[in-house]
């Protein structure tokens, strides 16, 4: 028998009805239209607003939307991968709490932190069950409620982030479409860049760790975007000529949306031109987990059987992947 390649089915996506856009922001802090713009491509992003509402709360309108598509039922599901950073709990882990509201009676399943570069890091893990022969039904999720973090006083961080979830589905292959090759990278000595503070086993929460607002994001932009523009980069060019792909055979390069000049220095450095270029970062922002989900999902419609497809992401840790995968439907 051909060798089993793991190959998305499936996709699904999420984003809450409420639109923060750059002049709103203009409202709660020193910045503005032009500045955002510039600096990031954003323009607008997603808040999931309302008591009670959490993370896999989005996550189950992309899986249900996914399950219909793809004509199954939760209880199909083997394994389910929920790559996020910010969990409904610290524990019991959100793919658990999402396995119980979508009813996959059957699956068991795990967090998978990574940042931004979580559902990279997830499509690979996901795919080794499959390509074992273990599971034929992996459900893979990247999403963030990264609202639940930001501090809406913080300008460097407050105009970045969105909220949004996405995912996939991998199921077993012989024909030589699916995920054919991947990149997983980390760091630990970035961490000190882009963080939580508190909240963790370092740094319980506490009334301090309240009022020194360690419980939001952090990030040292120049720095995080130093890392970023070289390594997202770096690392879609070391899958590409491992692989012997050009630019022009990429039909669709799928960046993490951290920051459009990112996106543009990693479209530079890969050759492969902007119109084969998916971008949702003008209209989502940066949502961490979610960016790459959301973009297949907002492409599928777009993308045919055969194509190629180079995923990649930068994130907090620092990790960063790439990914090489022929489409299968
Ligand atoms: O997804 C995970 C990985 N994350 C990333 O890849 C993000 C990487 N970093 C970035 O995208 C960029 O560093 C930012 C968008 C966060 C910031 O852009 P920058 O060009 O690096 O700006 P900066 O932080 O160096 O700040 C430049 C100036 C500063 O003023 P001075 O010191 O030059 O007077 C900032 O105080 O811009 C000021 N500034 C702002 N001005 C208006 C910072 N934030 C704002 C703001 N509005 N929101």
């Amino acid at each position: 028998m051909s060798k089993i390649h793991a190959a998305i089915t499936a996709v699904g996506g999420y984003v809450p009805d409420y639109v923060l856009d750059n002049h709103e922001l203009e409202t709660m802090v020193d910045t503005n239209d032009e500045w955002i713009t510039t600096r990031t491509g954003i323009k607008e992003r997603r808040i999931l607003k309302g008591e009670g509402l959490a993370t896999s709360d989005m996550a189950v309108h992309a899986v249900n939307q996914l399950l219909t598509k793809r004509g199954i039922s939760a209880a199909e599901i083997d394994l389910i991968i929920f790559c996020t950073t910010t969990p409904d709990m610290p524990f019991p882990a959100t793919a658990n709490v999402l396995a119980d509201k979508i009813g996959a009676i059957n699956s068991w399943g795990y967090d998978l932190q990574a940042a931004c570069s979580g559902f990279i890091f997830g499509l690979t893990t996901g795919a080794q069950f499959i390509e074992s022969g273990k599971y034929t039904k992996v459900l893979v999720v990247g999403g963030d409620k990264m609202s639940s973090i930001i501090n809406y006083e913080d300008r460097a961080t407050c105009i970045i982030f969105g909220d949004g979830c996405g995912c996939a589905l991998l199921e077993p292959n012989t024909d030589g479409y699916g995920i054919l090759d991947s990149i997983c990278k980390t760091d630990g000595s970035g961490r000190e860049f882009l963080n939580q503070q508190a909240g963790g086993s370092l740094l319980p929460a506490s009334h301090e760790t309240v009022d020194a607002k360690k419980h939001f994001a952090f990030q040292e932009g120049k720095t995080v975007f130093k890392f970023a523009v070289t390594n997202m980069a770096e690392v879609a060019v070391e899958v590409m000529e491992r692989n012997n792909i050009t630019a022009d055979d990429v039909t669709w390069l799928v960046p993490h949306q951290a920051n459009k000049r990112i996106i543009d220095a990693t479209a530079a450095r890969t050759g492969v031109p902007d119109e084969r270029i998916m971008k949702n970062i003008e209209r989502y922002g940066n949502t961490t987990n979610g960016t790459i989900p959301l973009c297949l999902w907002e492409w599928e419609s777009k993308l045919k059987k055969g194509d190629t497809l180079i995923l990649a992401a930068f994130g907090g840790g620092f990790t960063w992947g790439s990914i090489y995968l022929k489409w299968a439907y």
